[in-house]
């Protein structure tokens, strides 16, 4: 895997969208600082230097619904597993956050690259707060130093990328729930409540609810039905 580094970008989603067929499957474009940040939903993602805010590019040889979501949560899991290692009980919350003690400290936001409608990849963009001055957020989230961990950016990537790379082989489904405290938990998703039941294939979540099972795409846990 090829790194490319930059002290400051807008946002390395937005580098690796505009240069995706200069560059290669699994090339990572990383960056000191972003100055437009982007999360899920289009909020913001504060950026300031401290962090790691990295992009990995990928170009699937065959492209399906359920490969591109659950890659996205392969990237979850690689990130908790990377921090457990670390000695902190690092935890999923659907879709793809990881926390620590009901705060965040690593978001992912994951986009199709299209042309004339045709998928083409996607980018997997990834945010771990490590040790900045300053984050912005409405949620609540932590760092890596708050957490006691001490940990090189190159070393914390490096082993987020070796995870990523073994777990092509294992059970997504399997892995992603048992990192996944909520799952069998009564749960607030978007203002709707329900059991989460389950996590599909393709990463949708299970609910059940009192109208029956519904699944969800996408969509918000409430932070505090989580655990
Ligand atoms: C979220 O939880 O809302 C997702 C946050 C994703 C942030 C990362 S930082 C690196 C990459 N570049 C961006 O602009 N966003 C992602």
């Amino acid at each position: 895997m090829k790194i490319f580094g930059f002290n400051i970008l807008p946002s390395t989603n937005t580098y690796a969208i505009k240069y995706f067929d200069n560059l290669e499957d699994k090339n990572i474009i990383m960056a000191e600082t972003q100055t437009a940040g982007r999360g899920r939903k289009g909020r913001q993602w504060s950026s300031e230097a401290g962090g790691l805010y990295f992009t990995m590019v990928l170009k699937p040889e065959n492209p399906k619904l359920e490969n591109i979501s659950s890659l996205t949560q392969i990237m979850a899991v690689s990130v908790c597993k990377a921090v457990r290692k670390l000695g902190a009980k690092a935890y999923l919350k659907w879709p793809n956050d990881v926390l620590y003690k009901g705060k965040k400290f690593c978001g992912i936001l994951s986009e199709a690259v299209t042309q004339n409608n045709n998928f083409k990849g996607l980018v997997i963009g990834v945010g771990i707060n490590i040790e900045q001055q300053v984050i912005i957020s409405d949620k609540p989230f932590t760092t890596l130093a708050d957490m006691g961990l001490k940990i090189s950016k190159s070393v914390l990537i490096a082993n987020i990328l070796s995870n990523f790379e073994e777990m092509q082989k294992d059970d997504l489904v399997e892995e992603f729930k048992k990192l996944c405290p909520a799952i069998n938990k009564e749960i607030v998703v978007d203002g709707k409540k329900g059991i989460f039941e389950d996590i599909d294939k393709a990463g949708r979540m299970i609910l059940s609810t009192q109208n029956g099972k519904e699944i969800i795409f996408a969509g918000d846990v409430d932070f505090n039905t989580d655990f």
